[in-house]
């Protein structure tokens, strides 16, 4: 049933994302339009959990389209799966006379988001940001692009050292459970190989392919290593064996990956995910993802999100096998 929204909820949760910056001043200045106050609530489901939350406006925005991380703070806080820890922060949805919630975060927040409407009624929206771009029903997660850009560029200083070297180079990126990351810098940097959690490597085709790579004259070759698919140490551990006369070395690139300032793309996009948000959230799209999806916004249920797993494209798999000649 659609109820009359006159002041809202925004938070950040999950890792940080850059993009979600973007997306709170869009949450902001879109529902101030609409005549809705924002209250921002600090550090995630911890803050709404301790009931921290303050008023935002036009101005406590303002200059942050272009900022990385999250004003608002973050934390991981996997309490949050507990239902009396839910029960104390509808308690302050309550105290704070908030009618709804947008919640800016990945896949596990996705859960939460959807628990807290189904269990307390409370009206929920979730802008899907993530750099692991690991959330069903949209295309892209905010941060995804920005932190695929930042590896790329990364990824293409090592390649010179290891063409100048003929070396062989693994690079580990994030990635826990999820190999999107991965595979799309893979690509970008025209990488030979890559290595995701949701396919087991067969080391027996990575040195076939190793091999071949060098007959057909290839000086140095890439691998892109998601960090849930293993550790780059053994990799080069691995491969040292197996190739002793090879220069093998190996680079992670850790956190250096998520923060920085948001693409065009990941600015954008977070802009239009906030717009969309107040808007679902007034008019009764509660317990909604707002998604991308063929080139349009879209709204999808979080009950669906929450019972579906994003998939690898394996089409992008194959192009990137196709590259590596
Ligand atoms: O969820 C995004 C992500 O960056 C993962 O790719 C990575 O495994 C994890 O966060 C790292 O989390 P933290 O910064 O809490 O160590």
């Amino acid at each position: 049933m659609k109820q009359s929204i006159q002041r809202i909820g925004v938070l950040t949760t999950g890792g940080d994302a850059s993009g979600m910056n973007p997306a709170i001043r869009a949450v902001v200045r879109t529902a101030l339009g609409m005549g809705i106050e924002t209250m921002g609530i600090r550090r995630g489901n911890r803050g709404l959990y301790e009931g921290d939350a303050f008023k935002m406006n036009a101005r406590t925005v303002g200059g942050i389209i272009n900022f990385g991380g999250t004003i608002l703070k973050t934390k991981r806080f996997p309490e949050f799966r507990e239902k009396q820890v839910r029960q104390q922060a509808y308690k302050n949805v309550k105290r704070d006379q908030l009618d709804g919630l947008v919640i800016i975060g990945g896949d596990g927040s996705a859960r939460g988001a959807y628990e807290i409407h189904s269990e307390f009624g409370v009206p929920v929206v979730l802008i899907p940001a993530s750099i692991d771009n690991d959330v069903y029903g949209t295309d892209f997660t905010l941060g995804f692009d920005t932190a695929v850009n930042n590896a790329v560029d990364a990824v293409d200083k090592i390649r010179d050292t290891a063409h100048s070297h003929n070396r062989t180079f693994i690079v580990e990126v994030m990635g826990k459970e999820k190999g999107n990351l991965a595979l799309e810098v893979a690509i970008a940097c025209g990488a030979e190989i890559v290595l995701v959690p949701e396919i087991e490597a067969d080391w027996n085709k990575v040195f076939t392919s190793l091999e071949d790579q060098k007959k057909r004259g290839k000086v140095s070759s890439l691998i892109i290593l998601a960090e849930g698919a293993g550790k780059a140490q053994n990799v080069a551990k691995l491969l040292e064996e197996k190739f002793p006369e090879r220069e093998i070395r190996f680079s992670v690139l850790g956190h250096i990956q998520r923060g920085g300032n948001p693409s065009a793309f990941s600015r954008s996009l977070a802009t239009k995910f906030g717009v969309e948000a107040v808007k679902m959230l007034r008019n009764g799209f509660y317990s909604h993802l707002v998604g991308y999806k063929d080139g349009q916004i879209n709204c999808i249920p979080l009950q669906e999100v929450i019972s579906n797993q994003k998939t690898l494209p394996m089409k992008d798999v194959e192009i990137l096998d196709r590259m590596a000649t």
